[in-house]
This record gives structure tokens, sequence and C-alpha cells, in this order.
């Protein structure tokens, strides 16, 4: 697939991919650059699933940045149609056009010569109402008529109802569509799709069959510290790392909602905002409500701090 597009960055290898990410700022795994790679060269879409803040959405807009490719993007929700999402029928324009016609009805079917003749002439006109000119393009029609492709994103696709997925195999197998009124539109240029998932409800096994499986959990620590380092500006080494420490330990707590990457982004800002350079007990007690989003797991964490501090200062020695 990338040799057919001369304009976007071709892919030459996993390490390429890697390393293109990160001048986006995006920090990739292995797993993920592979399976970057590995889309890309089987032309097959990715599902991207895993709990939210840890940059599912984020690598689809990093491999569209880094490869000079317009990213198109589809929010999905509950009741989201086809309409919304693949094409609608400009009713305006058409109203408009009707009553033109009716104006010009006169002329128009003057030269008929029977009834016939003047039926078949309006006939025409009706299958003009039904043409690529009256089409609103949405989304996905929008990805397949990029001349020189995309980056498709399918953002939040458990979020839509189950049906909506039906409306997707085609494109995602073959990167076409049919519309009954005018036929099969292909991609101008196949795109490269990204599905995301929060896994808030299953998937259907016709989806997943045609993409490559991603699952993004919260990463390792030194991947971690390597996302705040390229996010988070004027961040001492110190502090990253006894940061991501703490974050870690947190996570092993059993809480309604666990810190993600973003909220280690966000509490990483706060707390260069409020000048440390190393993590202490009263900064972090002031500041959990950056990193915990419910009450209950901000007390079931506060009995922790002290132990929890002194373990990430620890492993900033040894580690
Ligand atoms: N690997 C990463 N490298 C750089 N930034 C990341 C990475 N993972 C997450 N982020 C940042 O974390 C935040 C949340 O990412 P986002 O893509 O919105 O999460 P999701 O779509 O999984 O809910 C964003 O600001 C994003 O830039
Ligand atoms: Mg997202």
């Amino acid at each position: 697939m990338a040799d057919q597009r001369p304009s976007a960055t071709p892919l030459a290898s996993i390490e390429a991919v890697e390393s293109g990410l990160a001048a986006q700022g995006y920090i990739a795994s292995r797993q993920i650059a592979t399976a970057v790679y590995l889309s890309e060269k089987i032309a097959k879409p990715i599902l991207v699933e895993g709990p939210a803040g840890v940059g599912k959405t984020e690598l689809a807009k990093a491999i569209a940045s880094w490869r000079g490719l317009k990213m198109i993007r589809l929010q999905c929700y509950e009741g989201l149609d086809e309409a919304k999402a693949l094409y609608e029928w400009k009713y305006a324009k058409q109203l408009l056009y009707t009553q033109i016609l009716k104006d010009k009805l006169g002329e128009v079917l003057g030269g008929a010569q029977t009834l016939h003749a003047a039926l078949d002439q309006l006939h025409d006109f009706g299958d003009v109402f039904f043409s690529k000119e009256f089409v609103e393009p949405r989304p996905l029609l929008q990805a397949l008529e990029q001349p020189g492709g995309c980056v498709l994103l399918i953002d939040e696709i458990d979020k839509s109802d189950a049906e909506f997925e039906s409306l997707l195999l085609e494109i995602l197998s073959d990167f076409q569509v049919s519309i009954p009124e005018l036929g099969t539109i292909a991609a101008a240029m196949p795109p490269t799709v990204i599905l995301t998932s929060n896994s808030e409800r299953n998937l259907g096994d016709a989806l997943k069959r045609r993409c490559l499986h991603l699952h993004i959990g919260f990463p390792e620590q030194k991947l971690e510290e390597r996302i705040v380092e390229s996010r988070v500006a004027g961040i001492s080494q110190t502090l990253r790392r006894q940061l991501v420490g703490f974050i870690h330990e947190i996570r092993t707590l059993d809480l309604k909602k666990q810190p993600s990457v973003s909220e280690t982004i966000d509490w990483a800002r706060v707390l260069v905002l409020l000048e440390a350079t190393e993590l202490g007990h009263d900064m972090v007690r002031d500041t959990l409500n950056v990193l915990l989003k419910y009450e209950s797991d901000v007390e079931a964490a506060l009995p922790h701090v002290t132990t929890f501090v002194a373990k990430a200062a620890r492993q900033n020695v040894f580690g």
C-alpha cells in the first residue's frame, strides 16, 4: 500500500515507525509500532482496544501528522446512522432544484410530442436528483474520496449500536461502499483505518475478523517515563521517575478508576507548575485529585501516600 502513496511517508521498518511517531511526540511500544507497520503492509485496519487515556485516539493523529496525511475522524455515539457517517442527500438543494424544474416544466416538456416522451424526459430529471451532485459526503465517504489517501479514525466504535458495525464491513475489507442510487464507490487510495474501543460492549466477530487487534494497556514504567519526557516540558528526571513510580504503586490498589496516561501527564504538568523537583508527601496529598477522579478513590489512596512516596524515592536511587 505504501508504494501506491507517493506523497505519504512510507513505512520502511518497525523502527522507522517508532522514530516517526516519536518525532510527533508519540512514544509507541514495540507492540504498537509493529501493529502500525503490519497494518500498512497487509492493508488491514487496526482495532485498538484499551482503557481511556492510554493514547488510542492520539495514535491515529500521530500517524497522520507523521505521514503527512489528512486525518478524517468519525466520532461514534449511540444512534449514529448512515446519514451521519456515510452520506446524506442534500435535501435543500433537491428542493430548490424541484422549484426551478417546476418553473421550467413548460420549456422542458415543450419538445415532447407524446405523453410517453414527456414521461421519459421527466424520468431523466429524476435520476439527476439522486446523483453525486446531490450527495453530501460524511466522514466515511470523505475518506474514500481523498485522492492522496488519509487516516480514517473511527473513534469509540463501542459507543455506536451493534447494527452500525454492519455498515462498516464493506469499507473495512474492500475500501468501498455501495450506495443503491449511485452504485459502488471505491477508495481513490485505500485509507489507513484506525478503530478505537474502550470495550464498553463486545464488538461483533465480523468486524474483528477484518481488523488487526491491538490492545493498549497502561505502559510499563520506563515507557511511561519516556511519554512524560516527551509531553511535559521542563520536568526533572528525578521527579519524572518518582511520579511514574508512584502512579504504578497507585495502580496496584483496587480503585474505581485507575489513573491513566492522560492523568500521569496532567499530574506531571501540575507538579512542574508547582515547581516541584521531587515528590513530597504534602504535595502529593494536595494534588491527588488530579490523579484520581472519585472521592472514594482519593480516600482509598490517602493511607498509602507515605509508603508509596518512599517506595518511589527508593526506586529512583536504584532504578
Ligand atoms: N504513547 C504516548 N505517547 C505520547 N502521548 C501519549 C501516549 N499515550 C497517551 N498519550 C497522551 O495521553 C492523552 C490521552 O490520549 P488519548 O489518545 O486521548 O487516549 P484514548 O483515546 O486512549 O482515551 C493525550 O494527551 C495523549 O497525547
Ligand atoms: Mg480516545
